[in-house]
Formats: structure tokens, C-alpha cells, sequence
């Protein structure tokens, strides 16, 4: 190697040093208020775990769809398999996060383990999971939203309800299926809504005007909330996660006089290759025990409460889950689900109380869905202006992205930035390719963290741990392998997408980041003798 290379080798790779990442978020101008306990942290964890994945994406997950076959009863072991991959990612997170106390959460680990060019990955990667989860999650809040108004009478214009690609993938399938002599009544309701929506939708300068209104609104309204202050998100947030924990109470209670245990056979109708993919995609409903993580500066007890934050939320979520998923199978038969699910797009929980004919009972279900999946968009947000927020503290995004609010002490411009962003995106794209990148982009930073928590044992092993995750290095080698088992469970295209958005997080970090960044310009200063 030339010095040169040697030099830019090293530089890219600079590692920050634990002590100075702490030092400076003592800076008094840019701290965050210290608000929360633990228990306001499960609850900031259920808050982000339980929402579109176990309302909407359990039905793509149990029936298949075009490019994956379903899993079918055996979901419940999609359930399980996913859960045991974020246990092991969960106990590296506590490890990291009890340690270094930052809003920036993998970004900021990764600093300290990897250096900065995979820190810049990991804090770009990092939006797939909080913004693209959230441009997923405001397209499920508004499916369910306008689920919930048709229980009242009121029918939304399909083309102010739908994203535009839906719209004209539906208008297309359901005029062909109607040129090949079938009539209007006998398309399914998501066939007829496209068609509609194409057909109703008003123009402008000649562009028929479609997009997903409700989902832009919610999240319009999810930024203002988060703007106010981060305690009064928290009260916020534990309201409607006392309603979620509510409705699948409900839902549990309800169903379980309808189960039918011969829906469970057969049990796994596409064998493992069913539970792989399954798995691999309600990997989503458990995105979100990792957000506590980045509240870190804003928690009272940081190094004791957010393990029990990070931990306690991903327990109780599992057991949750596997309930739910168990109930929800023994309702619907497999054939039904494959048959409908997969083309319609129905809500799934409140499609299994149709099924039942409990059309009371869907309303309900669909209020649930609603209010769970507003906590999601909430702390997702949060999660993600909080990154933003130690990267630009870095200088590897620009300035602005660091400033604190004078009165509400909240980081108001990125999050009004990625409210911006994920309000536009959500109210024309499609939820499964949301997801798909979201979980790929996760699982990525999972891999990186639980390998991290391996390389910091070695490099600084008298560190003061106050929560260290066991059989090291073990559990976090399991973790680095069950995460890239997952990711392999995600088609293609997903991955193509992933690689391509790595891509252009290069580019931004070589006009930009690299030159901006803190780190190498305090090293480019002389030293002092
Ligand atoms: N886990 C979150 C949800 O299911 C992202 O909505």
C-alpha cells in the first residue's frame, strides 16, 4: 500500500473514542432533556414493536404472495424463529446502549467499534429501518383508518385512499380480468377500489390525482406531536399502548371461541421454505425494541434502565405474538388465506373477524389497529431525528439537523425533515416493498451491533459494562448468523434495492460526510506539545 492509501485507509476506518463520544453529549446547547424511567421505556418499546406487523403483515407472511409462498398455520414458528434472532440481537443491543448512552444508537456504537465509513453505512442504513418503516406503517394506519370510517358510513374517494402504484397494478389486473369476461361484482374489493380509483381520480395539468391523503395527514400530525416535547410523547405513547394491548385482548379473547383446530392443518403447507420467508418478513412486527436505544440521552438511569427497556418490550411482545398468530390461524383456513389475503390486501386481523362473520367486532379491531400503529409512527420518528441528530453532532450531515429547539428542546428541523419525507413517500408507495427494505436494512444493523459487541470485548475489555450479554462471543456470533439467515429469506428485489441505496450512501459520504466530518478535522489540527 502507498501512504497515501495507508492514509485515507486510515482515515476511513478512524475509530471515536468511547470517552470523547460521551464527553460530548454533555455539551449544554446541544442536550436533550432527561424524561424518562423504565417503565416509560417497555412502553416506548411496545409503543414502537406492536403495529402493522401483526395487523397487516401477518396476512402477507401466513398466505405468500407473488414472490414468496406463505407460511400458513406454521407462522407461529416464523414467530418464534424471528423472535430467538432479536433476543440475541436485543441482549447486544442492552450491552451497547447500557455502555454508550447515545441518542445515535447502532451509528454511534459502530463509530466506536468499526469507524467512520461503516458508522456512515450504518446511520444511512439506519433510515430504512425508522423512515421506510414508518412510510410502511402510515400506509397500513390508513388502510385500516378508512377500514375504521366505513364501520361509521363513511366511504373515502378510493383515489384520495390508495397510492398511485396499487391503483394502476389493480386498474390493470381488474381490466384484463373484466376483457377475459368476468363482470364488475366478481373482482375482490382491492380490485374494484383500483379500478375505481383510477377511473374517479380528478386531474391535474392531465395527471389523474392519486395518493394515500390519510397517510400523509397522520404523519403530519405525528411530526407536530414530536416537535411539542418528548415527555408529552411519552404519556401519549403509554395511552395508546394500554389500547393496543387492549384490542388484542379482545381479539384473543373473541377468537379463541372460533378457533377451529382443524385450520391448523396443514400445519406448514410450504414446508420450511414457508416458515423461512415468513419469518423473514414478520421480522417487521418486531422492528422497534432497538428504538428504545435511542432515548438513551433523554433516560434518567440510562446504564439500568434501558436494558430492561430493550428487553422487557421484546419479551412481551413475543409472547403476544405467538398468541395472536396461533389464534388468527385457527380462524382462517389456509386456502382462504391464500385465496384472499394474498390478492386482496385485506387487513388481515379484521378480515379473520369477517371471516367469522363478527362484523361488530371488526370496527373494533380496525380502532386498535389504528391507534397501535399511530404509537409505531411516533416513536419510529423519534428514533430516527434522534440519529440524525448524532450525525450531524458528527458533522457527517449538515448542522442544521443538530438544532435543538429553544423552547420545546426537541431536535424540531429533522423532524419536521423526516415527517416531510415520510408523509410525501407514504401517500404514493406500496407497504410490501416498504417492508422488505425495511427489514433488509434492519437486520443489516443487527448484524453489525451484535459483531460490534464481540470487537469492543476485545479492544477495550476493562470498559465498565453494567449489563453484559452472556457467552459472549457466543450469543452475539448467533446473532450476527440467525440475522443473516433472515436476510436471506428476503426476495431479489429487496436485495438490489438494498445494495443500490448503499450505493448512493457512499456517494453522499465521499461529497459530503467525509469532508465535513468532526472527527478528521480535530485530527487534522496540529497537536499540542
Ligand atoms: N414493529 C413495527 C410494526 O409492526 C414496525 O409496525
Amino acid at each position: 500500500m502507498t501512504l497515501d492509501k495507508q492514509k485515507l485507509s486510515n482515515q476511513l476506518f478512524k475509530i471515536k473514542d468511547l470517552n470523547i463520544i460521551l464527553q460530548e453529549s454533555h455539551d449544554p446547547a446541544k442536550q436533550l432533556k432527561k424524561a424518562l424511567g423504565p417503565l416509560d421505556l417497555i412502553l416506548l418499546g411496545i409503543g414502537a414493536i406492536i403495529g402493522a406487523g401483526i395487523f397487516t403483515v401477518i396476512g402477507t407472511a401466513a398466505a405468500g404472495d407473488l414472490v414468496r409462498p406463505g407460511a400458513g398455520p406454521s407462522i407461529i414458528l416464523s414467530f418464534g424463529l424471528t423472535a430467538i434472532a432479536c433476543g440475541f440481537a436485543a441482549l447486544c443491543y442492552s450491552e451497547f446502549a447500557a455502555m454508550v448512552p447515545i441518542s445515535g444508537s447502532a451509528y454511534t456504537y459502530s463509530y466506536a467499534t468499526f469507524g467512520e465509513l461503516i458508522a456512515w453505512i450504518i446511520g444511512w442504513d439506519l433510515m430504512l429501518e425508522y423512515t421506510v418503516a414508518n412510510i410502511a406503517v402510515a400506509i397500513s394506519w390508513s388502510g385500516y383508518f378508512t377500514e375504521f370510517l366505513r364501520g361509521f358510513g363513511i366511504q373515502l374517494p378510493p383515489w384520495a385512499s390508495i397510492d398511485f402504484r396499487s391503483a394502476f397494478q389493480g386498474f390493470e389486473k381488474a381490466s384484463m380480468l373484466l376483457s377475459q369476461g368476468m363482470t364488475f361484482e366478481q373482482l375482490n374489493p382491492g380490485l374494484q377500489k383500483a379500478w375505481f380509483a383510477v377511473h374517479n381520480a380528478p386531474h391535474l395539468f392531465g395527471m389523474p390525482l392519486i395518493l394515500n391523503i390519510p397517510a400523509f395527514l397522520i404523519v403530519a400530525m405525528i411530526t407536530t406531536l414530536l416537535v411539542i416535547g418528548i415527555k408529552e410523547s411519552a404519556r401519549f405513547t403509554s395511552v395508546m399502548v394500554a389500547i393496543k394491548l387492549l384490542v388484542l385482548t379482545f381479539f384473543v379473547a373473541v377468537g379463541l371461541f372460533y378457533v377451529k383446530p382443524e385450520n391448523w392443518s396443514p400445519f406448514a403447507p410450504n414446508g420450511f421454505a414457508g416458515i423461512k420467508t415468513g419469518a423473514a418478513i414478520v421480522f417487521f412486527a418486531y422492528i422497534g425494541f432497538d428504538a428504545v436505544s435511542t432515548v438513551a440521552e433523554e433516560t434518567k438511569n440510562p446504564k439500568r434502565d434501558l436494558p430492561i427497556g430493550i428487553l422487557g418490550s421484546l419479551a412481551i411482545c413475543t409472547v403476544i405474538y405467538i398468541i395472536v398468530s396461533a389464534v388468527f390461524t385457527g380462524l382462517v383456513p389456509f386456502s382462504i388465506l391464500k385465496d384472499t389475503l394474498a390478492s386482496q390486501k385485506a387487513e388481515a386481523l379484521s378480515f379473520a373477524m369477517k371471516h367469522i362473520n363478527l362484523h361488530w367486532a371488526t370496527g373494533i379491531v380496525a380502532a386498535g389497529a389504528v391507534v397501535a400503529q399511530t404509537a409505531v409512527l411516533l416513536v419510529m420518528q423519534l428514533g430516527q431525528s434522534r440519529i440524525f441528530f448524532s450525525m450531524s453532532r458528527d458533522g457527517l450531515l449538515p448542522p442544521v439537523f443538530s438544532k435543538v429547539h429553544p423552547k420545546f428542546k426537541t431536535p424540531y428541523i429533522t423532524t419536521i425533515a423526516t415527517g416531510l419525507f415520510v408523509a410525501l413517500t407514504a401517500s404514493f408507495s406500496n407497504i410490501d416493498e416498504m417492508v422488505d427494505l425495511t427489514n433488509i436494512g434492519t437486520l443489516f444493523a443487527f448484524v453489525l451491533v451484535c459483531f460490534g459487541v464481540v470487537i469492543l470485548r476485545v479492544k477495550e475489555p476493562h470498559r465498565h459494562r453494567t449489563f453484559k450479554v452472556p457467552l459472549n462471543p457466543v450469543i452475539p456470533l448467533l446473532g450476527v448468523s440467525t440475522c443473516i439467515f433472515l436476510m436471506t429469506g428476503l426476495p431479489t428485489i429487496t436485495w438490489i434495492r438494498f445494495v443500490v441505496w448503499l450505493l448512493i450512501g457512499f456517494v453522499v459520504y465521499f461529497f459530503y460526510s467525509m469532508k465535513h466530518s468532526l472527527l478528521r478535522k480535530t485530527q487534522s489540527l496540529p497537536h499540542k506539545t
